[in-house]
């Protein structure tokens, strides 16, 4: 097992006021009901921004959580990164607004696109460059406001997904209070893509391939797309080779592990993951119930809400797993 880099120090979630129930999008006239989407993917609700809840308001909020349960200021933070696929501009990143809101004036800032697989890669690009002796102190936020990009007339899609911000403090070993275990620490890592299959789930238009105009809008091109049940088995496959890779580069088995924070997609493609691995569901968290699927944000509201919850204890070893558009997947095993 390779001796851990680097460590998460802190977490912290933002969502939207508002709440939106199954039974209100059936209430607001869309072709659907809280029994269909509970069972095919355990969402209850999802939070939903206002205007003024922009993905800079939500990252920030979940920031500063963040890092006061790790106990630093904004200098102190060498890098931002964001990783989130509805960014406020698409020019400049979100992620030097967060910095300019927080005060955070040594860092470098910038955002990533990974769509669900978000948080997972932005916090292995810390990793990284906390291993080169880049920062030392990042913020890794993974965060959406998909409210703004789903069509909300079209079932297959709007039911899923849900606006939210997760953030992380990930340090370097050497940050840790003297006497605390060499062993806490991201153990493993693990990322692949599949560019061949990017049409399965995306955005069509807004991009330079294909920029916004009236035949855009005429057939709804400015919103998500996906072929749900293709995505579907691309997503059982991708999260179960997440898992034994992450797991073999640690040289631990399923059983060594406390908890796995899987990605809140849907809890049938959870509960595949959890049942290739072995894993009863009591060590897996799920939270897609309350809050839809965040994507980029998914991970790290759930690894902030379990630790509320009291689940993540220290010494609790974690697996994430996550999978998203792209295709994009991975994995991370910590011990907190
Ligand atoms: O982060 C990764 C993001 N993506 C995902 O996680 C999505 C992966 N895919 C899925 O989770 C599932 O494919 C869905 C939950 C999206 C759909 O479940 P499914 O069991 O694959 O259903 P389906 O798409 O095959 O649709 C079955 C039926 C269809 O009606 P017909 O053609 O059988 O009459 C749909 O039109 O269910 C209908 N349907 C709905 N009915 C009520 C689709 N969406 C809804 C809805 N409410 N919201």
């Amino acid at each position: 097992m390779k001796r851990p880099i680097a460590y998460i120090a802190g977490t912290g979630y933002a969502v939207p006021r508002r709440a939106v129930t199954n039974d209100d999008l059936a209430a607001q006239g869309l072709e659907t009901n809280d029994a269909w989407i509970r069972d095919r993917t355990g969402i209850g609700q999802r939070y939903v921004s206002a205007p003024d809840e922009t993905l800079t308001v939500l990252s920030t909020n979940a920031a500063r959580l963040a890092m006061a349960e790790a106990g630093i200021t904004a200098s102190e933070i060498d890098l931002i990164v964001l990783g989130t696929a509805t960014p406020d501009h698409l020019l400049p990143a979100t992620a030097v607004e967060v910095q300019a809101a927080l005060g955070a004036g040594r860092a470098m800032a910038f955002d990533l696109g990974a769509a669900c697989s978000g948080w997972l890669y932005s916090a292995q690009v810390a990793e990284g460059m906390i291993a080169t002796g880049m920062a030392e102190t990042v913020l890794v936020i993974g965060a959406e406001v998909l409210s703004t990009i789903v069509d909300w007339t079209d079932r297959n899609t709007c039911v899923l997904f849900g606006d939210g911000a997760g953030a992380t403090i990930i340090r370097h070993v050497r940050t840790l209070p003297r006497g605390e275990s060499r062993e806490r620490g991201i153990l493993s890592s693990y990322g692949r893509s599949d560019g061949n299959l990017y049409d399965l789930l995306w955005r069509p238009a807004g991009g330079v391939a294909e920029p916004f105009s009236d035949a855009v809008y005429a057939a709804r091109r400015q919103y998500v797309r996906m072929e749900g049940r293709e995505v579907f088995k691309h997503a059982v496959r991708s999260m179960a080779d997440a898992v034994d890779r992450a797991l073999d580069m640690a040289k631990l088995t399923p059983a060594d592990v406390d908890l796995m924070i899987p990605h809140q997609a849907n809890t049938r493609i959870i509960e595949a993951t959890a049942k290739h691995a072995g894993f009863d569901m009591s060590r897996v968290f799920v939270n897609v119930d309350r809050f839809g699927n965040t994507s980029a944000a998914s991970i790290p509201i759930a690894l902030a809400d379990a630790r509320q919850q009291g689940r993540v204890p220290e010494g609790t070893l974690v697996l994430f797993a996550a999978f998203g558009a792209g295709f994009t997947w991975g994995s991370m095993v910590v011990r907190f």
